[in-house]
């Protein structure tokens, strides 16, 4: 049985939450495969808004074995925040949630040392979630990181005291003034890292390798976008993860011949969050309206996501690095009142009109050319059917398919579970 992969093509906050949640009845196993508390995944239920960080989209279905993958880095303290909200849900999450003994830690001084790096880059900086990711998976890639694993080892407490020393020397190389308390730090993240161990820590590589062989179904859940990968994004403005699919191989231990469908997520329009270049970016009322009507504002960070048009050059690009067979469209909803609306198709690059993604895309570089389509001005957000959406969105819809040369799957008209459109 082949791994299905589920993705965002853009710069984040596409709804890989809401779309892992309707599909998980499909599935038997959900598995995160890379980032980790810098995402927020946001599902809506019964009512209810829930956010996940690190804990994959799957947690609320009965049925469904949740597995936090080698590729993420873990902050225990966060870790045991969303446990904590889990609580009153009363999950049984010792049986359905476990944890790959080769994913890494977050430690306090990793969140610590990003916030050193930002505030050294002045205006450069990246616009991190702070959340110690970057440093995390430096010190995985540089050999000196801990895992998870290593907390099941009696001297896991000197490990942790020789790399945090290490990196209380690198803080004050940026020679920035980052006030903390480490002592406090210290005792909350040890507190947390007791709950976590009551958790089930599992060789998820190989966990994964024999549910499959028993014919189950598992979706690798992805985090963050295609434009923030660390090898194709917009460096640096990036992450420090494989966003893409290929990722999910080596965030999971998943052959690349045993992949399946490869659902991609795209907003209708397109948003992104912290710095760097975007080049269908609004400065304008249009801007405003999608960021009031999409209610864009980071659900890790709560910071205003910068708004524009659908980038359809970008997409093109993101569609072919991860193989997407499969499109979920976004928040069709929100567009719902502008009477004209744009779509990127091509760049115009340095006097040149190109159709590929280049290497750099600074907007002194780049400049969008747009085709013009016909809004619609229905409210979507009650249809429950693909013969009810309106004909303008339909040929947006029609548009998009055939320029992308994958089909669009879903359509969604709201955050919640039941706002969805299967085509
Ligand atoms: P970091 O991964 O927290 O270091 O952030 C690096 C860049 O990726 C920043 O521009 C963040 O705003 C962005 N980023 C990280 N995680 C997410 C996410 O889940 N959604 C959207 N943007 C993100």
């Amino acid at each position: 049985m082949a791994v299905d992969l589920l993705l965002g093509l853009q710069w984040g906050d596409e709804g890989k939450g809401k779309i892992v949640d309707v599909l998980t009845a499909n599935y038997d196993i959900i598995a995160r495969f890379q980032g980790g508390p810098n995402a927020g995944h946001t599902l809506e239920f019964d009512g209810i808004k829930h956010v996940l960080h690190t804990i994959p989209s799957g947690i609320f279905h009965k049925n469904a074995v949740n597995i936090v993958g080698n590729g993420v880095v873990i902050d225990p303290v966060i870790f045991k925040k969303e446990l904590d909200a889990l609580k009153k849900f009363n999950l049984d999450i010792k049986s359905k949630l476990f944890i790959s003994r080769k994913a890494h830690l977050i430690l306090p001084t990793h969140r610590l040392l990003d916030a050193a790096s930002e505030a050294s880059k002045g205006k450069a900086k990246i616009g991190s979630t702070l959340k110690g990711i970057g440093p995390t998976y430096m010190d995985k890639t540089g050999r000196n990181g801990m895992r998870i694993g290593d907390l099941e080892l009696s001297d896991w407490k000197e490990k942790y005291r020789s790399l945090a020393n290490k990196h209380e020397a690198m803080i004050s190389f940026y020679n920035v003034d980052i006030q903390y308390d480490l002592a406090e730090l210290e005792a909350d993240f040890f507190k947390a890292v007791t709950e976590l161990k009551e958790l089930t820590f599992i060789d998820s590589e190989e966990y994964l390798y024999q549910a499959q062989k028993q014919g189950k179904k598992i979706l690798a859940e992805g985090a963050q976008g295609s434009l923030l990968d660390i090898d194709f994004g917009t460096y640096p403005f990036v992450t420090s993860s494989n966003t893409t699919a290929a990722g999910a191989c080596t965030g999971l231990g998943v052959a690349p011949n045993q992949i399946g469908e490869v659902k991609g997520i795209f907003k209708a329009y397109t948003t992104r969050v912290g710095s760097g270049p975007f080049p269908t970016e609004l400065f304008d009322e249009d801007g405003e309206t999608m960021g009031r009507a999409g209610n864009e504002f980071g659900a890790t960070t709560g910071r205003p996501r910068r708004c524009g048009w659908l980038d359809l050059v970008a997409l093109k690009y993101a569609v072919r690095i991860n193989g997407v067979t499969e499109l979920m469209m976004m928040k069709g909803d929100v567009l719902s009142g502008f009477e004209k609306l744009k779509i990127c198709t091509a760049y115009s690059y340095k006097g040149e009109i190109i159709e590929h993604f280049p290497y750099n895309i600074e907007p002194e570089n780049v400049t969008p050319v747009y085709t013009e389509m016909n809004g619609w001005k229905e409210d979507l957000t009650k249809m429950t059917s693909a013969d009810q959406l309106p004909k303008t969105l339909n040929d947006y819809i029609d548009f998009l398919e055939k320029e992308l040369e994958v089909p669009i799957k879903i359509v969604s008209v709201g955050p919640d579970r039941t706002q969805t459109i299967h085509r």
